[in-house]
C-alpha cells in the first residue's frame, strides 16, 4: 500500500495516529531512501509535539526492527539477558557488569554504539585496550557467547539501519529530546540484538540525558512496555547521576578503575550500582537462586570472564593501558566535606580533555579524562590533591578547568546520604 506523506505528517500535526499500514510504510520508505529527510523531519517534529500513543509507538519500533536483521540466539545453551544504559558520566558499569552476570551463568550479548557527547560510549572504554577490536561478525559473536558467555561489540550496519538514519535526523533537526522517539531508538536496537531479557540503567541527575525523576520513571516505564511487547523480558532501574561513578571519567582511566572492581576492588558506588542491576539481570535470566553477584564479584571471579572476553576480541588483556603524556593536578580549594561534584561538569571536563565526540566519525583520545580523589561525604584537605586532569594536549587544558568553575563544593558538614538506586520499573 502507498500513502502520501503529507497526510500522514498532518494527521500526527493535528494529534491523530497513523494506522499500522502507515507506520510500517513510513519507516521502511524512509529507510530505503524514497521518503526525503525534509518530510521525515516535519513528520518527526510532530511527534516531538504530540507523542504516539502506546500501540502506534509499539508499531513503529517493530517497523524499525523490521528495517534490518533481527539475531536468533536461541540455542547458546544459557539464558541471555543485556542491560542498557542511557548514559553517565564516569558510567563504566557494563565492563564490570558483563563479565558478573556471565560469571553467574547467563549468556551477554552487549550491541553498542559510540558515545556522543559529554557521556562516554562504553565501545570508546574498551577500545583502550591494546589491541581490541569492537566489530565481531554474527557468526563469531555466536561462537563468542557459546564459549565465553559474553561479548561487548559494535552493532552491525544491518541492526535496525531505520534507527541509524533517524537518529542522524534527529540530532541535526532539534528532535532527539522526545520519550517515544527516545524509546524506540533504544529499543529498536536491543530487540534486534536477540535477548531474551533486557535490565535499563535509566541515569537521572545533572550528568544525564534527563535530570529529573518523573520524565525518567516515564521513559522507563515506555520502553519496559515495549519491550514487554515485543517479547523481551524488560525492567529498569532509575539511577542518580548527579555526580559522576567512581573515581575516573575518560576511556582508559575508567578501564583501569573497572578492572580494579573485576578484581574484588574498586569504588563502592561502582559496586553498588553493577551488583543492583546484576540481581535484576540474573532474576529475569531464571538465575535468582544462584550465587549472590556481590559475592561473585568481590572473590574475583568475574575478572577470568573479562580477560577472556577481551582475549576473544583480539585485545591483550595483560597489556598496560595508554597513559596521558600531559597530567594537571588541581588541588582542593578548602578543608571540609566534599559535598558536590557536579556530574555534568566533570563530563564536560573529560569531552573537553578529549575523551569524547562532538560528531559521529570523531576520533577520541584513550588518555584524556578526569580523576578525583574524594568521592561525595569523604573529607578533603586544602591543598591536597582534589583532581587530576589528563590529556595528549596541554593546549585543552585551560578550556577544561573553565568548565570546573561551580563544579566543586566543600562543606563543614558532609551532605546527607544519596541513594544510589532511585526506582525499579516493572511490569
Ligand atoms: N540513545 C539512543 O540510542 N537513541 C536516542 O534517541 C537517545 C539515546
Amino acid at each position: 500500500m502507498t500513502f502520501h506523506v503529507v497526510d500522514l505528517i498532518r494527521t500526527k500535526r493535528d494529534g491523530g495516529r497513523l494506522p499500522d499500514a502507515a507506520v510500517d510504510w513510513l519507516i521502511s520508505s524512509y529507510t530505503a531512501g524514497a521518503v526525503p529527510d525534509e518530510q521525515m523531519a516535519s513528520y518527526l517534529m510532530a511527534v516531538v509535539w504530540r507523542g504516539m500513543r502506546p500501540a502506534e509507538l509499539s508499531r513503529w519500533t517493530a517497523a524499525m526492527v523490521a528495517s534490518g536483521e533481527r539475531l536468533d540466539l536461541s540455542g547458546l545453551g544459557r539464558p541471555t539477558v543485556d542491560k542498557h544504559s542511557t548514559g553517565g558520566v564516569g558510567d563504566k558499569v557494563s565492563l564490570v557488569l558483563v563479565p558478573l552476570v556471565v560469571a553467574c551463568g547467563a549468556a551477554v550479548p552487549q550491541l553498542a554504539g559510540r558515545g556522543l557527547g559529554h557521556t562516554g560510549g562504553t565501545l570508546d572504554k574498551m577500545a583502550a585496550i591494546p589491541g581490541w577490536r569492537a566489530s565481531l561478525a554474527p557468526e563469531r559473536m555466536r561462537s563468542v557467547l557459546t564459549d565465553v558467555g559474553g561479548v561487548i561489540a559494535a552493532a552491525g550496519a544491518g541492526l535496525a539501519p531505520a534507527d541509524r538514519k533517524l537518529y542522524a535526523l534527529r540530532d541535526v533537526t532539534g528532535t532527539v529530546e522526545s520519550i517515544p522517539l527516545i524509546a524506540s531508538s533504544i529499543m529498536s536496537k536491543k530487540i534486534a540484538e536477540g535477548t531474551s531479557a533486557l535490565v535499563l540503567d535509566v541515569k537521572v541527575g545533572s550528568g544525564a540525558f534527563m535530570t529529573a525523576q518523573a520524565p525518567a520513571r516515564e521513559l522507563a516505564e515506555t520502553m519496559v512496555a515495549l519491550g514487554d511487547v515485543a517479547g523481551v523480558r524488560t525492567e529498569a532501574l532509575l539511577t542518580g547521576m548527579d555526580t559522576p561513578l567512581g573515581r575516573t571519567a575518560g576511556n582508559a582511566l575508567e578501564v583501569d578503575e573497572a578492572v580494579a572492581a573485576l578484581r574484588g576492588g574498586g569504588p563502592a558506588d561502582l559496586v553498588e550500582v553493577t551488583v543492583a542491576l546484576a540481581r535484576r539481570m540474573l532474576t529475569l535470566a531464571g538465575l535468582a537462586g544462584g550465587p549472590d553477584p556481590a559475592d561473585v564479584l568481590a572473590a574475583g571471579r568475574a575478572h577470568d570472564v573479562w580477560q577472556r572476553m577481551v582475549t576473544a576480541q583480539g585485545g591483550d588483556p595483560d597489556a598496560p593501558l595508554p597513559v596521558a603524556p600531559h597530567v594537571e593536578t588541581l588541588p582542593a580549594p578548602a578543608t571540609g566535606f566534599l559535598r558536590r561534584l557536579d556530574a555534568r561538569a566533570v563530563g564536560l571536563v573529560a569531552w573537553r580533555l578529549g575523551a569524547g565526540r562532538a560528531r559521529q566519525d570523531d576520533e577520541v583520545s584513550a588518555v584524556a579524562g578526569v580523576r578525583w580523589f574524594a568521592g561525595l561525604g569523604e573529607r578533603v584537605v586544602a591543598g591536597a590533591p582534589l583532581l587530576e586532569l589528563h590529556t595528549d594536549d596541554p593546549a585543552r587544558l585551560a578550556t577544561a578547568r573553565a568548565a570546573l568553575a561551580d563544579a566543586v563544593e566543600i562543606a563543614d558538614t558532609p551532605p546527607s546520604v544519596q541513594r544510589l538506586v532511585l526506582d525499579h520499573v516493572h511490569l
